[in-house]
């Protein structure tokens, strides 16, 4: 009874045109793990399953348009919880739009070395509950939904690295370790910039244009362990400027125009 009921479902995926996965559990019930929607309602996208048949990504690399990108995921998805989607080297995509992603989740998205602008408030929403890696770098962003990140109950780094944000953004996550805002014109480096992110281990915010560090704004992020501040304008570390911890590693402050370091600037360094 039992080996009838695998023939029979193993058939089905056969002629279903789908790649999928089958897992023969230890109590010998069988249970799908993960599917693909077919290839040719998500072309130019391709969904890719994990080895482990367990996972999968989806690559839109190739897509035309805002448009045609919306209209791959009205789709029929059979798993709407994937684990990455890639977007890489992408000439033609400005704005990431809401509702875009049809309640597909992701716990990965990388949209890199692209010309994208603006992602929309709502855009990245779905995945809200699942997304631990933001991935965003080498392309022209200046409008990013940093309001909505509080509701990202898993994220773990947000990479911004080589766009084009204008002013530091008002963060808050409780759950984000690992920022990098590297090579953006910010400007400056507000008083409470991390007064929102207390689990910062790693911030990146060379080549960011910031002329000062104000005493404190360092403070109350005890686990943060590397800090980049290389190549900006600094021309003086006052009082407290850079809060040091127990966990404190590499603090760089190279290219810079430093000429006065007060001798309490690094407090907490052992
Ligand atoms: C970058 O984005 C700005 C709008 O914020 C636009 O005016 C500019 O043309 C874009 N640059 C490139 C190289 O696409």
């Amino acid at each position: 009874m039992k080996l009838h009921l695998v023939v029979l479902v193993v058939t089905v995926v056969a002629t279903s045109g789908r790649s999928s996965s089958l897992e023969l559990l230890g109590n010998n019930e069988l249970q799908f793990a993960t599917s693909c929607p077919n290839d040719a309602d998500i072309r130019p996208c391709e969904c890719i399953v994990s080895s482990d048949g367990f996972s999968l990504d989806m690559d839109c690399s190739k897509v035309q348009d805002e448009e045609q990108l919306k209209a791959v995921f009205q789709a029929d998805f059979p798993t709407s919880a994937f684990r990455r989607f890639t977007i890489h080297q992408n000439k033609q995509l400005r704005i990431l739009r809401d509702g875009t992603f049809n309640y597909v989740t992701f716990e990965e998205i990388w949209i890199t070395d692209g010309i994208l602008e603006k992602i929309e408030d709502a855009a990245l929403s779905d995945s809200a509950s699942t997304a631990r890696n933001l991935i965003f770098n080498l392309n022209n962003i200046s409008i990013f939904p940093f309001s909505i990140l509080s509701n990202f109950e898993e994220l773990l780094s947000l990479d911004l690295r080589v766009n084009n944000l204008q002013g530091f953004p008002k963060l808050t996550s409780s759950t984000l370790k690992i920022l990098y805002l590297s090579h953006n014109p910010l400007g400056s480096l507000p008083v409470d910039a991390f007064g929102g992110t207390p689990s910062i281990t790693d911030l990146h915010l060379s080549n960011t244009k910031i002329t000062e560090i104000l005493p404190g704004t360092l403070q109350g992020l005890p686990k943060l362990r590397n800090i980049g501040l290389g190549n900006n304008q600094l021309k003086e570390l006052v009082e407290n400027s850079v809060q040091c911890n127990s966990n404190t590693g590499l603090v760089d402050l190279g290219y810079n125009e430093l000429r006065t370091v007060h001798p309490n600037a690094f407090p907490g360094k052992k």
